[in-house]
């Protein structure tokens, strides 16, 4: 196995490994390491059923289940442990989440107390590289590093709401309702800035733009710090790339990094399985 860091601000590939096979505790030290330090790691030509994908994931950690989606079932009925994410209807139901548009810059389930630390997504079918669906990833780690002094003032000790109640697609989960006042917003309330219990470094912990609330502000100064955190963190100079091929195997350090999809072509396919890893800590 060899680990290539990736010419972004994260991201690294990681090759000659078969992650259909039981893996040396070498091997998963070595991808531990990468994930934490680069925080994407990027598998290709990788072809895991999804006992493989659960065996896979749970060599770092206990698999945490989906958020609720807009239908209130499981998409994977014999592995609920899994997600789905496709734009696949069939017999006029979707078998997979978030459709064919673009799923805006979020970090996972951040609306929960305990987030879930990773999250493992492995391509099926993709749609051909001109009809989109690319995923992007931004580093918090840089973000907050570069934050002007002022932003770095304005979140020092503030904490936001992450709103539950509609996914990265904007589609309202089973059994919410819609938010009409950001003070109302239900969800977790976490602080602006995570601080790396391992290393001490410091990250943005923001979540998702919509409906978020930082906690003892008008409405209006809220709206505007926001507004400047996220048009800061999701700058190109933080982020990297991600252009899909069937295959490949994705794991992100949700904690550090924010991730947003493209819209694509709704007349291709695209299947993607996934599982998420629990998280171990209270973001502070
Ligand atoms: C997600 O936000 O987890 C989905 C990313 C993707 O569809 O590429």
């Amino acid at each position: 196995m060899e680990i290539r860091t990736l010419d972004a601000a994260l991201g690294a590939e990681i090759v000659d490994i078969d992650l259909g096979q039981p893996l040396r505790r070498t091997d998963i030290e070595a991808i531990e390491t990468a994930w934490r330090e680069r925080l994407v790691v990027v598998f290709r030509g990788q072809s895991l059923s999804d006992p493989q994908l659960i065996a896979f994931s749970s060599n770092f950690g206990e698999l945490d289940p989906p958020g609720p989606n807009p239908y209130g079932e499981p998409f994977n009925k014999a592995h609920p442990e899994l997600n789905v994410i496709s734009n696949v209807v069939e017999n006029g139901r979707p078998i997979g989440n978030l459709g064919d548009g673009e799923a805006v810059w979020h970090a996972d389930m951040t609306y929960v107390e305990v987030p879930p630390k990773a999250a493992v997504l492995h391509a099926l079918e993709v749609p051909p590289p001109e009809a989109g669906g690319n995923t992007y990833f931004a580093n918090m780690f840089a973000a907050y590093a570069a934050l002007p002094a002022d932003l770095k003032k304005a979140v020092d000790g503030k904490a936001a709401t992450h709103d539950a109640s509609r996914n990265s697609a904007g589609m309202l989960r089973k059994g919410y309702n819609d938010v009409t006042d950001v003070r109302e917003t239900v969800g977790a309330r976490h602080p602006l800035v995570r601080t790396d219990p391992r290393t001490g470094r410091r990250a943005l912990f923001l979540g998702r733009r919509p409906n978020a609330y930082v906690a003892g502000l008008a409405v209006a100064e809220s709206e505007a710090l926001l507004d400047a955190l996220w048009a800061h963190a999701t700058q190109p100079r933080f982020a990297m790339c991600h252009e899909w091929k069937a295959g490949d195997l994705l794991m992100w350090n949700n904690l550090s990094v924010l991730h947003r999809r493209d819209p694509f072509d709704p007349k291709t396919r695209r299947v993607m399985h996934r599982s998420q890893i629990k998280g171990e800590e209270r973001i502070g």
